[in-house]
């Protein structure tokens, strides 16, 4: 079976030759024209997916597949300057992207790439005009402190499974 991600805005299909579908629900509609101007406006930096075909009949959009969520086995060694340098090219494109946590930074062969702007605003202009003033995060940079946290998180849960042999009671007596 053809493996999926359903959320509210959307469902994400994997389909062959490492493309990805993008479909969104009927209610957001709105979302899918936000997400392609900004995949547009970031895709000559080499730090988004690459735009590969719009549906708009069917709500969707054909993405090239661009890796997995970052964790601390694929986690490039120079994760926190790549994501410096995004953020970066935000601010001088002056883009907020709103929504930025674990789901939307992927890494294929060292290399971090974002994705989902459909919440993304560009400060002061009209692409932003239609959207809801609620965000998830006000501040795009809490997530260098946010990705350095949960990969502490995951390695130290690594170690503690490694060094008791994979017995959980183990694990959770040192823990408690
Ligand atoms: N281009 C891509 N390459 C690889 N995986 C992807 C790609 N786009 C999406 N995914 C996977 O699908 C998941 C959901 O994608 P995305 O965040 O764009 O949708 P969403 O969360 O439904 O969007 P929204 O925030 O609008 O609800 C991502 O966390 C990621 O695992
Ligand atoms: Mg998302």
């Amino acid at each position: 079976m053809l493996k999926k991600i359903k959320s509210d805005t959307s469902t994400v299909f994997f389909l062959d030759k490492n493309i990805v579908k993008k479909v969104y629900s009927k209610k957001n509609f709105k979302k899918l024209e936000h997400e392609i101007y900004f995949l547009n406006k970031l895709y000559k930096y080499n730090i988004v997916p690459k735009l590969l075909k719009i549906d708009y009949k069917n709500r969707s959009i054909y993405l090239e597949n661009i890796g997995e969520r970052i964790n601390s086995k694929n986690a490039p060694r120079d994760w926190k300057e790549q994501l410096i340098k995004i953020l970066d090219i935000f601010k001088n494109e002056r883009i907020q992207h709103r929504d930025l946590k674990i789901d939307e930074i992927l890494v294929c062969k060292s290399k971090i790439k974002i994705i989902d702007f459909a919440e993304s605003k560009v400060i002061n202009s009209e692409i932003s005009n239609n959207l809801s003033t609620k965000s998830r995060f006000s501040d795009d940079r809490h997530i260098i402190e946010f990705v350095d946290f949960f990969l502490n998180a995951l390695l130290q849960c690594y170690f503690l499974i490694t060094r008791t042999e994979y017995n959980i009671n183990n694990v959770l007596m040192s823990v408690l």
